[in-house]
């Protein structure tokens, strides 16, 4: 019998039961479920609703259904509808009469958002724990090769030479703020709705207080209407991982360019690519591709969840179900993705000749330019005879270094030096010292954030 069957006398079709049915991917759920339940008898108990015999029996099923769960050994039956429908069902085979006591005063409503805010809460925390590791891989190649320089891009096109470092450690301040927004979210995640009831609340004088610090939860939702239908929190959360998977993606798009044989900057370990069933020679960086390609569903998730929410009228709708498998997909696919990352950046290695021999002296132009600045001229006059330099090494086919003095002399007479300092790409690259520059002692001061970063909680 349906726990809600009051009132009818014909069975549900079976493929509505199917599609209504959420426990295949809300059994997940079991527990927080119970975690939920408990608290709940126990404001019953102390709302004099349940006598000290009932509790007492509730509590011992409860225990009983957690360990089912633990040992692997639930049977779920072909009726039950959701994990509350479930446990419910399996709490009068253990318990008999009182388990019907158990939902006194209580929705599937206001138990579901329960039960997601406490899994969601403990998600949040495996995640940052998880992150972590990316962003101390990514601190560790920094911290390794602080010495190593390499060409930074714009466009794609050679821009200006950079640290490795720098470059490494800008994915981890992407990554940093990924942790501040989940943590920022989960303020609002726990937040207690337990006690609203079906939309109206609950008149049996259970302490919601009471329930929220058996929970651990620091706040109690402040209107039922809200608390059973608000998917918000969830919202907040897709959104944060998908803006995570967008830097993850990007980290992986760097990658894989860097690591083609065209560019040959780093290389990957091999545990981290696959070979190719056709050509012998492949070693593709697939779980770089994945790590793109799994952006894609975490935005699609996000974008599920804000469709589903569009619409809805108050409160509570059977539309919300739809709630559960975008939020688990993104959490499992950054559970599976994140470890991965972390193994593909700790092992890989940078090349540093292959490095080297990409810096083209064109990427000092800039650093030529400065030099004029600095013996009064003015920049933007600077850039265009800068430019003239640039196109007659171009039209001669030599590097900016090896254009001879009297050409340079031509073009300005403060040219006509010793121009040797200029094209030092170390110390073009350690004159950069303001902040968050790519200079050695101002990415030194960095990593020493970073680490700071990844020490507090
Ligand atoms: N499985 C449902 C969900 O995930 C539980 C709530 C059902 N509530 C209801 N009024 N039918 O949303």
């Amino acid at each position: 019998m349906k726990l809600w069957g009051g009132r009818y006398d014909v069975d549900t079709d079976a493929l509505m039961h199917k599609l209504n049915a959420s426990i295949r991917f809300d059994q997940r759920l079991w527990r927080e479920d119970v975690q939920g339940s408990r608290a709940w008898a126990q404001g019953l108990h102390r709302a004099g609703l349940l006598t000290d015999e009932e509790l007492a029996a509730l509590l011992e099923g409860l225990a009983q259904i957690e360990a089912e769960w633990e040992a692997g050994t639930f049977a779920l039956h072909p009726d039950d509808e959701d994990i509350h429908t479930a446990h419910e069902r399996r709490l009068h085979e253990l318990v008999g009469a009182v388990a019907g006591k158990l939902h006194t005063g209580r929705s599937r409503n206001d138990q579901v958002a329960t039960d997601v805010r406490l899994y969601v809460r403990r998600q949040l925390d495996q995640l940052d724990a998880e992150i972590r590791t990316v962003q101390a891989a990514l601190l560790a190649q920094a911290e390794q090769h602080i010495d190593l320089l390499m060409p930074g891009y714009t466009h794609l096109q050679q821009a200006q030479p950079i640290r490795y470092s720098h470059w490494v450690l800008s994915f981890f301040w992407m990554l940093q703020r990924d942790r501040e927004r989940l943590r920022d979210a989960r303020s609002r995640v726990n937040v207690l709705p337990l006690g609203s009831g079906a939309l109206a609340g609950h008149s049996l004088g259970v302490d919601r207080t009471f329930l929220a610090e058996q929970l651990g939860f620091e706040a109690v939702s402040p209107n039922s209407l809200d608390a059973v239908s608000d998917r918000d929190f969830i919202v907040e959360v897709l959104a944060a991982a998908a803006l995570l998977g967008v830097h993850l993606s990007r980290l992986a798009e760097d990658l894989i360019i860097y690591a083609t044989r065209e560019f040959g900057f780093v290389r990957l370990d091999p545990r981290y690519t696959t070979g190719s069933s056709l050509m012998p020679q492949k070693a593709n960086p697939d779980a770089l591709e994945l790590a793109r390609g799994k952006s894609g569903r975490l935005i699609g998730n996000l974008t599920t969840l804000l469709v589903v929410l569009k619409g809805l009228p108050s409160t509570y709708n059977k539309d919300l179900q739809e709630d559960k498998e975008p939020l688990f997909d993104t959490l499992d696919t950054l559970h599976d993705l994140l470890p991965v990352m972390a193994g593909v950046i700790e092992t890989m290695q940078p090349q540093p000749e292959r490095m080297r021999a990409a810096l083209d002296d064109a990427m000092l132009a800039t650093d030529l330019a400065d030099y004029l600045v600095r013996q009064g001229v003015p920049f933007r006059q600077a850039h265009h005879l800068v430019g003239r330099a640039v196109a007659e090494a171009e039209a001669r086919g030599v590097p900016l270094r090896a254009l001879p003095r009297e050409v340079y002399a031509r073009i300005h007479p403060a040219l006509d030096a010793d121009l040797s300092v200029v094209f030092d790409v170390e110390r073009a690259v350690d004159a950069k010292q303001a902040i968050g520059s790519t200079g050695r002692d101002a990415v030194q001061v960095q990593i020493e954030n970073a680490r700071r970063a990844l020490q507090a909680t």
